[in-house]
């Protein structure tokens, strides 16, 4: 069994109800009940968290048991050094996920201090990049 942890950072609370041309109708709780049955499937556990504070983000990233962590920083991909350093004590693979493709929005979007400490990135497949994310988490941890 493995245990995946999936973050979202702030405003992805309102997903569904914010910017839909470019984050799409489709709501958090939706993509994680999907992303809950997909995990079940493989007989995997999988918890939730989503805050609009880095620091809570920092404290769930560096207390929680995990075998793998799926983030989408939101945001703070663009500014938190924090978070950044959270993620890089953790021995776990980490997929960073984004639903619109940062790289073709505006220039402020186009860093991600994220990127360089986790194991993989997914940006601009919408809602499936979280699961695409969860597939290469299941198949790294069985590597193990
Ligand atoms: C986002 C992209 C970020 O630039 C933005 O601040 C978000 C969402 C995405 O999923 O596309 O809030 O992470």
């Amino acid at each position: 069994m493995v245990r995946i942890l999936v973050i979202n950072g702030p405003n992805l609370d309102i997903l569904g109800k914010r910017e839909s041309e470019i984050y799409g109708n489709v709501t958090m709780d939706e993509i994680n009940n999907e992303l809950k049955k997909a995990a079940a499937l493989k007989g995997n556990e999988i918890e939730f968290f989503q805050s609009n504070h880095e620091g809570d983000i920092v404290e769930k990233i560096t207390s929680t048991e995990t075998d793998g962590i799926i983030i989408n920083p939101a945001a703070y991909t663009h500014t938190s050094v924090a978070i950044r350093d959270a993620l890089s004590s953790r021995e776990v693979p980490v997929v960073e996920v984004h639903l619109s493709n940062i790289y073709a929005r505006e220039e402020f979007r186009h860093k991600s201090l994220i990127a360089p400490v986790v194991t993989g990135q997914v940006s601009g497949l919408g809602k499936r990049g979280y699961f695409l994310a969860l597939d290469a988490l299941m198949e790294l941890a069985d590597e193990k």
